[in-house]
């Protein structure tokens, strides 16, 4: 164990990873530094609780602790996040090591927690009350300052929907002040930020709330779109339901905004929309695919999938794969529906038996693997400008020079507008991270594509 070092171990959403890194930021202004797991001296474990067995996730995860760090009972173990909040002070029970328990907004306190601990070796803390206001997380330098950042917008979800545990373990929705979110932004793109994605569990939904200040989301997309510095925007995760008209038009008016929007369907069978009470019904939703397709020919889509929520009969699945087609979704994230404490399907009758649910789910996979591939074999011929963000990860281990000394080109990795991981040559022994470059599509792979950089003489 060395002193002054901490490991986070992560755990669901983007959220949740951005914690993460908003906490690992703190503590090194601090003065701490990262560490590998069995020389750290505070071990934070942040937990997601959406889908199967969080809390055996948490169990096995404490359990490697205690065996990486030899039951040391000098390291703090931290549990942060959703299954922090559900569990809170019972999580002291699991093992003698946690001595810090901070829910979603407690998150905010968990520094000034950590030092406060580490200097009361027998005191414990569970920080898991909701607060009244956005809670505000102290300035924190990002530690890699890649080309593309992420800044929360809002906390929480008001939405209920029946299958959810996240209105529990995130609370009610509180919307984030928008001074707080441009200064943000600021910082970000002075750090070396060129794309932002706004990140919350509904973010057209923003400031319809008791904390917000009466800006809407499609007024805040305006302002952080005149932000200097900025290349690209993205948001994740918008409602159907509160896609309002400014927000369809934004995809057509604001040109720093990124033709692709990940909208979750969940379902295609109106029955079950109507149970899983996400108020749309599958003629709404194809119609809000028509207008945003009319504001942005090339809009690429992806979403969300549940798949043998309870009453889900076969021809309810069917309605699921005929929306995907009608969509024509280039990537999903497909999910078994499971019971999630407190959440209001958990008492629904007609549980589908699990080998119905995971035979669908190969069937639903399978078709998105011919719709993905599709959508990418389509680009294929046309142009695009990547974002840099790196070399790709074999390029890393391969040396850019041949035998004879000469420098030749090396394997790099972008993003196009669309979100999708591009590979490109590009000339050796330059920093092109964060470059923009204008390429060419020449393959597509299974989830990639690759590139040749358009000549400059054209
Ligand atoms: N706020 C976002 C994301 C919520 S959680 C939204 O509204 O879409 C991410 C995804 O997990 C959901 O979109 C849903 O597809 C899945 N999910 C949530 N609860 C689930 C459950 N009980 N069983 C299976 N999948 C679930
Ligand atoms: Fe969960 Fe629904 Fe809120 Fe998304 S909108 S976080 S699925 S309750
Ligand atoms: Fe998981 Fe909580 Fe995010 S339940 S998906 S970490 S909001």
């Amino acid at each position: 164990m060395q002193p002054r070092t901490y490991h986070v171990i992560t755990f669901g959403c983007q959220m949740n990873v951005h914690d993460s890194a908003w906490l690992g930021a703190a503590l090194e202004a601090r003065g701490f530094a990262p560490a590998e797991l069995a020389d750290a001296e505070v071990v934070v474990i942040n937990t997601c609780s959406v889908r199967e067995k969080p809390e055996q996730k948490v169990m096995s995860a404490l359990g490697r602790v205690r065996q990486a760090t030899g039951g040391d009972a000098r390291v703090l173990v931290a549990v942060a996040g959703c299954v922090a909040q559900q569990l809170g002070a019972e999580l002291f029970d699991r093992s003698p090591q946690v001595r810090l328990v901070a829910g979603s907004d407690g998150l905010t306190e968990a520094p000034g927690a950590i030092e406060r601990l580490l200097k009361e070796p027998d005191a414990r803390l569970a920080l898991c009350a909701f607060t009244e206001a956005f809670p505000e997380k102290e300035a924190a330098p990002r530690r890699s300052a890649g080309p593309s950042a992420h800044v929360t917008i809002m906390q929480g979800c008001d939405n209920f929907c029946a299958y959810c545990i996240v209105p529990f373990t995130r609370g009610r929705q509180k919307s984030r002040a928008t001074c707080a979110i441009l200064e943000e932004c600021r910082q970000r793109l002075a750090e070396g930020a060129v794309e932002i994605t706004l990140l919350g569990q509904n973010v057209n939904a923003f400031g319809r709330d008791r904390t917000g200040d009466g800006t809407s989301f499609f007024r805040l997309l305006e302002q952080v779109v005149a932000l200097p510095g900025l290349k690209r925007l993205r948001y994740v995760t918008p409602h159907p339901k509160d896609m309002g008209p400014e927000d369809v038009a934004a995809f057509g008016g604001l040109p720093t905004l990124c033709p692709r929007l990940h909208l979750p369907l969940q379902a295609g069978s109106d029955a079950v929309l109507r149970r899983m009470r996400r108020r749309y019904d599958s003629a709404g939703f194809l119609r809000l695919v028509e207008e945003l397709r009319a504001a942005r020919p090339d809009l690429a889509l992806s979403t969300d999938l549940i798949v043998g929520f309870p009453g889900e009969t076969e021809e309810d699945f069917q309605a699921t794969l005929d929306m995907m087609e009608a969509c024509g979704f280039m990537s999903s994230f497909s999910f078994c529906y499971s019971d999630r404490p407190g959440a209001a399907a958990t008492r629904f009758p007609d549980k589908v038996p699990q080998e119905v649910q995971h035979e669908r789910l190969q069937r639903l996979q399978a078709l998105q693997d011919r719709l993905g591939q599709r959508w990418l074999d389509a680009r294929v011929g046309g142009e695009t400008t990547l974002l840099m963000e790196g070399k790709s990860p074999r390029q890393e281990a391969a040396p850019a020079q041949d035998e004879a000394g000469a420098l030749h080109d090396e394997d790099w990795q972008g993003r196009d507008p669309y979100g999708v991981p591009v590979h490109v040559p590009l000339s050796a022994g330059v920093d092109h991270t964060g470059s923009l470059i204008p390429v060419t599509i020449v393959g597509a792979k299974r989830h990639s594509l690759v590139g040749r950089v358009v000549p400059a003489s054209r």
